[in-house]
């Protein structure tokens, strides 16, 4: 062996030993590292457990709020915000309309030909355009007028396959999936951004005020027929294709749900009774906080670190924007106790909000013999590779604990709205009609486990026989949809002549 050959033997003959010394060390600073790993991991999924007991208590705690919502403005941490919508679309709608879709990371711009007399939608066009990340905490005009120049140019694109009726302005459904307190179908204030959104000179604002402006400025000649949060397009687009629908529940970046009340249940509308009797209104569920949720230190710690503490609390255990970061948290602790990674907290996975619910979706759905998503994850997210099969199968385990206290959480939010509209139980002898709930939103169109959690929790807590009377459908690009119809059946030009 030559000189340079026995220098590297003895320099890893060294690093060997310095190796199995950092390891003796660190199995004697921390005995029983695995055993602290599932320690942790029990007291978690002990404390995110949902029994058909809790969800009940969850849903009795709503009922009372959304009761209290409904008596006075202020009255309740949910909002039970008025649409002004109180008819729904009958298929009968015609012609050329547009609508904007402003609620997440992206945003959309449609047309929708309208057929009229049950012919339904005759031709139909959308772009999606993401927002850049400053333009959310940025200022209110920058943001409308990188909507609005999206929408001009969309709108100069309109092809001779599309008929606007001569002489008539244009028409727009505007669905805006923040709290707003609407002032009439076309108008109302914005009352707090949620969703990682933080623009503070649009709160307290007119939205179709700050919409319009930009219009003007970009000389784009449309005119606003309705303003509409996300769940009541939804509910909007579901029923101008199926009359059984009576409510709507997103479940995507954000949370939120919408149902058809009896005006006269409504203490606080102060206007003449709607002839329909009814009205739309909008939850803003995502507000909902009662102490009967299982929250957990995780939890507690992303709210005060978030946008909005204090706030949004039941959609912050349950939505796409948080159930990666839960995750996040929970690995962190493992990393930072009990060593899950080895003696040091790998950097990213101290970044906030760097593992999204795509990610846990696609592990928890990981259905290969050495777990190879979970492998693939991890390296891309964290640039951590020296993961076991063991500790894989922990971290497919939180992600469950963590999706299914959110899908069986939806499913007691969809108890209560049921059980207010009186559809939860079936009389002796009555033939009860099928209500249809629209369901929209990435998280449950996506995430089939969670999905799958939400609907048989809910059968759990109907019991068979009035489950068989509800049915949860997909109701995709339904809040844009519901917009363009809303706004042709509030269209100014309603009942003119052709
Ligand atoms: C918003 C709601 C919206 C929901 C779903 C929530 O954060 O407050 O207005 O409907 O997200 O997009």
């Amino acid at each position: 062996m030559g000189k340079v050959a026995v220098g590297i033997a003895v320099a890893c003959g060294v690093a060997v030993a310095a190796a199995a010394a950092v390891v003796i060390h660190r199995r004697m600073k921390k005995p029983g590292t695995w055993a602290k790993v599932m320690e942790i991991v029990k007291d978690f999924e002990e404390k995110c457990a949902t029994p058909v007991s809790r969800l009940r208590q969850v849903s009795d705690a709503m009922i009372v709020e959304m009761h209290a919502g409904l008596a006075s403005e202020g009255g309740s941490k949910l909002k039970m915000l008025i649409s002004y919508v109180d008819n729904l679309p009958n298929g009968r709608e015609k012609g050329l309309f547009y609508a904007l879709d402003l609620g997440g990371t992206n945003f959309r711009v449609l047309r929708l030909q309208l057929g009229g007399r049950g012919r339904g939608i005759v031709n139909q066009q959308f772009a999606e355009v993401a927002i850049p990340p400053s333009l959310m905490t940025g200022t209110s005009a920058e943001l409308f007028d990188f909507i609005v120049a999206e929408l001009a140019q969309f709108v100069a694109q309109e092809g001779s396959d599309f008929e606007p009726t001569p002489g008539r302005q244009r028409e727009l459904g505007f669905t805006f999936s923040f709290p707003v307190m609407q002032t009439s179908i076309a108008s109302g204030t914005l009352l707090k951004w949620t969703k990682g959104f933080n623009i503070n000179d649009t709160v307290g604002k007119d939205v179709v005020a700050e919409l319009t402006k930009s219009m003007e400025r970009h000389g784009l000649d449309m005119r606003v027929a309705a303003l509409v949060n996300d769940t009541v397009g939804t509910l909007a687009g579901g029923r101008f294709v199926n009359d059984d629908v009576v409510a709507a529940v997103i479940l995507g970046t954000g949370s939120n749900a919408a149902y058809i009340e009896r005006a006269n249940a409504i203490p606080k509308w102060q206007g003449p009774l709607p002839r329909s009797g009814e009205m739309v209104i909008n939850m803003e569920w995502g507000n909902f906080k009662s102490a009967h949720l299982p929250l957990t230190e995780y939890d507690l710690e992303l709210d005060a670190e978030s946008l909005n503490p204090g706030e949004q609390i039941y959609e912050k255990v349950m939505s796409g924007m948080y159930l990666g970061e839960i995750v996040r948290r929970v690995l962190c602790w493992l990393a930072q106790e009990a060593a899950f990674f080895g003696d040091t907290v790998p950097p990213k996975l101290k970044v906030p909000f760097i593992l999204g619910t795509p990610a846990i979706s696609a592990m928890h759905q990981d259905t290969s013999h050495d777990l190879k998503v979970v492998i693939n994850r991890f390296k891309e997210t964290f640039e951590i590779s020296n993961t076991t099969l063991k500790m894989r199968l922990v971290i497919v385990q939180i992600c469950n604990i963590v999706a299914t206290r959110g899908a069986r959480l939806s499913a007691a939010g969809i108890l209560s709205i049921l059980r207010k509209m009186g559809r939860d139980t079936i009389k002796e002898g009555e033939k009860r009609q099928r209500a249809v709930i629209g369901m929209d939103g990435g998280l449950y169109e996506h995430y089939t486990e969670y999905r799958k959690s939400l609907e048989s929790c809910l059968n759990e807590l109907l019991g068979e026989e009035v489950s068989g009377t509800i049915e949860l459908e997909l109701a995709s690009d339904g809040s844009g949809i519901g917009a363009a119809v809303l706004a042709a059946s509030h269209s100014l030009y309603l009942g003119r002549d052709d």
